[in-house]
């Protein structure tokens, strides 16, 4: 009898060790998986942009992020308790990244894209949230302060910016669209973020919704129309175009990712799974068209072989004035090496033709600018693809000035793609200083910052204005 009960104690303890075992199995590939999802969207939204300086440790912060208002460094958000984000708890990691607000109630600055991945849901907030915990080595040392000049030093004026443009409501789902449509808005509006560079900034530098992707300047660089409009944007392309050139960064005879969108073809998107390239091109495809002067005439089928010294033969003075012969000369010496003496290219596009060019089809001149100066680097599964800068090695036997290379862009222009603006020295200087109204590539995508120097102008201005009312008033 004893042993009848020992042994039924012991078939008992067994089958509750067992199913205990098995509830730990089940809550460790629970978060196995939530690690793993975590770690696809943290790629997904690129946070390591920011957040892993050069040749620095994962997400161990430091990256000095230059606006016009001063330095803004990207935190460590390893999970070291006394450097990183170790001690956050998942609803205070829910608000740094939907709402902007660290650990210790503080406003982090908009320079943090929280604008966008405000749209992120509780699910997707928990995985990244279990990646970042338990997916990311700890680093220990912590990342400078960021130290604003004032008033920018104040970080509560955020608020009055949050205030106007944070939109802090999750994406409703759209029950007359596919899963896969929904998928992709989700994806474009939060973790990829395509509107923080191809949707035009507003006077307080917020993103203007009512001209959602119709081609913004993102620093040194243009993110030209991407919405459904067949001249001016992307309509003309299929579904399966933009999959491709999201992947790899080319589309031969048609555009090629240099710039912020090389880096975020590179560091980002080239990962995202087939289903989700799909679902971000189905949803792209349907964003409503908006026609824009500076892209009017599509960009994808401008131009024609070029020509060649030999062409100006025996040709009027005039005609040899017209032709741009610097230009010419500029572009057979530092050029036609790689993209042929009449510019069609190599024969596999690994050098791309210059006509049937985004680049030199565009109305906008100032990407022929920024591939001259910058030179295009990106590397894909596909391997590296990689054209020098002509413009930032002062010792280098390439360094162009501002008048050769508005010389040799107008040439480009003129000769491969649509030569309705003319490219001038001043141009350059712009391009070479990174944009118009500010001095880094990276401003543009914070440029928000701005705004909220505006708004801490007008939030003082009102306040001081009814204080004295107030006083007014009690005399
Ligand atoms: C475009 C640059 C950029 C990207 C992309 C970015 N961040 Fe940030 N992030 C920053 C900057 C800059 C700060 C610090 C801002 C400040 O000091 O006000 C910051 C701060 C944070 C903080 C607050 C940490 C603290 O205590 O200071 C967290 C958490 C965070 N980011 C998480 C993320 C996650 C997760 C992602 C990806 C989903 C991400 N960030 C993507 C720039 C970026
Ligand atoms: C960090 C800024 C940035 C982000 C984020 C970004 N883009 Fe771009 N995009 C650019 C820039 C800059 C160019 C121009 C690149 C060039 O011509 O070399 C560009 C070019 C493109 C082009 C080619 C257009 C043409 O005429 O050549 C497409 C298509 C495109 N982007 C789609 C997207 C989509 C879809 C997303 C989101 C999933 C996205 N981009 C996110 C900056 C960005
Ligand atoms: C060493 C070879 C090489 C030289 C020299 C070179 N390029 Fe390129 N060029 C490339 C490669 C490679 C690409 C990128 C192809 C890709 O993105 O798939 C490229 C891309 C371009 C693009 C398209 C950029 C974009 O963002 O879509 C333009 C325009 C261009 N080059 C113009 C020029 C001009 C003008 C010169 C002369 C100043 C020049 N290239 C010199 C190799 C070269």
């Amino acid at each position: 009898m004893v042993k009848y009960a020992y042994n039924l104690a012991f078939t008992f303890s067994l089958l509750v060790s067992s199913l205990s075992a098995i509830n730990a199995n089940a809550a460790d590939s629970d978060t196995s998986r939530a690690i793993e999802q975590g770690k696809y969207l943290a790629i997904a939204s690129d946070c390591a942009a920011c957040h892993t300086n050069k040749d620095g440790k994962d997400f161990a912060g430091g990256l000095k992020i230059i606006s016009p208002v001063g330095t803004i460094i990207a935190s460590n958000i390893t999970p070291s308790t006394q450097a990183g984000i170790g001690s956050y708890t998942e609803q205070q990691f829910a608000d740094a990244v939907r709402k902007g607000i660290r650990k210790d109630g503080a406003n982090l600055y908009p320079a943090m894209p929280y604008t966008a991945y405000s749209v992120m849901t509780d699910g997707d907030i928990h995985n990244l949230y279990e990646y970042f915990m338990h997916g990311v080595e700890p680093v220990n040392t912590p990342a400078p302060e960021t130290a604003l000049p004032f008033p920018m030093s104040i970080r509560t004026m955020m608020m009055g910016w949050n205030l106007l443009f944070l939109n802090d409501k999750p994406i409703a789902s759209d029950n007359t669209q596919s899963a896969e449509w929904n998928r992709g808005k989700y994806l474009v509006m939060g973790a990829a973020h395509c509107g923080t560079c191809h949707t035009p900034r507003g006077p307080l530098m917020e993103e203007e919704n009512s001209k959602f992707l119709s081609g913004g300047q993102v620093g040194a660089w243009y993110a030209p129309n991407i919405t459904s409009d067949n001249e001016s944007g992307i309509g003309s392309w299929s579904k399966e175009q933009l999959v491709q050139y999201l992947r790899t960064g080319n589309l031969p005879n048609k555009a090629q990712a240099a710039g912020s969108m090389g880096e975020a073809v590179e560091h980002s998107f080239q990962y995202l799974s087939d289903a989700d390239l799909n679902a971000v091109a189905t949803y792209i495809k349907t964003v409503k068209p908006i026609s824009t002067e500076e892209n009017k005439g599509s960009r994808f089928n401008q131009g024609a072989p070029g020509t060649s010294l030999d062409d100006l033969r025996g040709k009027s003075s005039q005609a040899i004035k017209d032709a741009n012969l610097e230009g010419l000369s500029l572009f057979q010496g530092n050029c036609a090496s790689c993209h042929e003496p009449l510019g069609e290219g190599s024969k596999d596009q690994y050098y791309p033709s210059l006509f049937h060019n985004s680049v030199t089809g565009s109305s906008n001149s100032n990407n022929v600018i920024a591939t001259i100066l910058n030179g295009v680097n990106r590397t894909t599964k596909e391997g590296q693809v990689f054209m020098p800068g002509f413009g930032h090695h002062p010792n280098d036997i390439n360094n162009l000035s501002d008048q050769q290379i508005a010389t040799l862009s107008n040439y480009v222009i003129a000769t491969y793609g649509k030569s309705d603006k003319k490219v001038t020295a001043q141009d350059v200087a712009t391009v070479r200083q990174g944009g118009p109204a500010s001095y880094l590539v990276l401003v543009a995508r914070i440029g928000i910052i701005v705004g909220a120097v505006v708004v801490v102008i007008l939030a003082l201005w009102l306040y001081v204005r009814r204080a004295r009312k107030t006083k007014n008033n009690l005399k």
